[in-house]
């Protein structure tokens, strides 16, 4: 069983990792503390793929000496495989640690921990949560899917005239940035990008964040025009389209197949996208995009951000997904709700 001791320093490590959400794909998420042979806390690490070290080999070096005879507390079971870095659990041996505890079992590589005293299981569905985009990725070969949208509280997205800003107030705004900077890429339907000429990037204070997650705009006859803000270069962009792009585009893109209704087939949209290492994709609408991975029960989350207005005609939160009856409805799990402000943040789970 683990000591209190080490479950406060589990719990130290998950704090780490939810940190780095964002900066580790197509890595998990991944935080360690060392406790040295007195259960002191020695060193601390988590792993961004920017910094290569793993989370066990960053805390390690932090803890020098003091690692020899203790304790490697850690999210996730080490890596026993060799990648852009050498075997975690070779680390821990040469630093002189004895004990592992850790709280997941990596799917990809089952734990090979011989020779340790080891403890898994420890605050494993905390740990499950903080990298369940990951969990599901690599266990599904797509990314997990959030999907975002904003509403007034008739569930309108836009007013008639196609006006949509804003709907929701400056903190629901400011909270989107900081869902977007745990996200490895975000995604809209053209017509948001022809109706709203939105940026798509992470921005703190109006300042463009450092590591900005790829912008993606689902566009299949490639009508983006060349002078949208989100092909300004201030953040990488993909078109992903079923036709070759008109002649001299400079934009990154990808021909993918096309769905039986004409529209660029949105597994292929997920394969792809999973395959550059996006684990975690947030879809910013439309309607119809929204709507299209909801029909394929592609969403694996929704993050709602109802604001206390009202506007009586207009968009739509949902197109292109209708259910028959009842009965066909999609059903979630709400999760969360949050106030921000006047606004509301409700969290369901697929
Ligand atoms: N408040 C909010 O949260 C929010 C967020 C976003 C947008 N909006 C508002 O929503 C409006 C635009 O929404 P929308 O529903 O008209 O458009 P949308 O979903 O942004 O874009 C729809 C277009 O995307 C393309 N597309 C490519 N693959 C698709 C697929 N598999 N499924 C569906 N569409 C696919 C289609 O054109 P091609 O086949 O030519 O590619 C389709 O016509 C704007 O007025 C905007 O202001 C509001």
């Amino acid at each position: 069983m683990a000591s209190d001791t080490e479950t406060a320093a589990m719990r130290r490590a998950l704090d780490l990792a939810t940190a780095t959400l964002g900066a580790a794909s197509p890595n998990p998420v991944v935080g360690c503390v060392i406790l040295s042979a007195d259960s002191e806390v020695a060193g601390e690490g988590a792993h961004t793929y920017a910094a290569v070290d793993h989370a066990e080999v960053a805390a390690l070096k932090a803890a020098g000496d003091r690692a020899r005879g203790g304790t490697a507390v850690v999210t996730l079971s080490p890596c026993a495989g060799t990648g852009r870095t050498g075997p975690c659990t070779e680390a821990l041996r040469a630093a002189g640690i004895t004990r592992v505890v850790y709280a997941v079992a990596d799917p990809t590589q089952p734990p090979r921990l011989d020779g340790f005293d080891v403890e898994g299981g420890v605050l494993e569905s905390e740990a499950t949560n903080v990298n369940e985009a990951w969990l599901l990725a690599v266990r599904e070969h797509r990314p997990f899917v959030t999907w975002k949208y904003a509403a007034s509280l008739d569930g309108r997205t836009s007013a008639a005239d196609g006006t949509s800003r804003w709907i929701t107030g400056a903190a629901a705004r400011a909270d989107v940035h900081r869902l977007r900077a745990e996200v490895d890429a975000v995604a809209v339907g053209i017509s948001t990008v022809l109706a709203d000429d939105p940026h798509l990037t992470v921005r703190r204070d109006g300042v463009l964040a450092a590591r900005q997650p790829l912008r993606v705009v689902v566009d299949s006859n490639f009508r983006v025009p060349p002078t949208a803000r989100v092909l300004d270069g201030s953040a990488p962009t993909l078109v992903a389209t079923t036709v070759e792009p008109p002649p001299g585009t400079k934009a990154e893109y990808a021909v993918l197949r096309r769905a039986a209704d004409g529209h660029t087939d949105v597994r292929a949209l997920l394969a792809h996208l999973y395959e550059r290492g996006v684990r975690h994709l947030l879809v910013e609408g439309g309607a119809k995009l929204a709507g299209s991975l909801v029909d394929a029960r592609l969403v694996d989350r929704v993050v709602g951000y109802v604001a206390a207005v009202a506007i009586g005609s207009g968009t739509p939160l949902l197109d292109n997904a209708g259910a028959p009856s009842i009965d066909a409805a999609w059903r979630l799990r709400l999760d969360d709700v949050t106030r921000l402000g006047d606004d509301v943040r409700l969290t369901w789970r697929a």
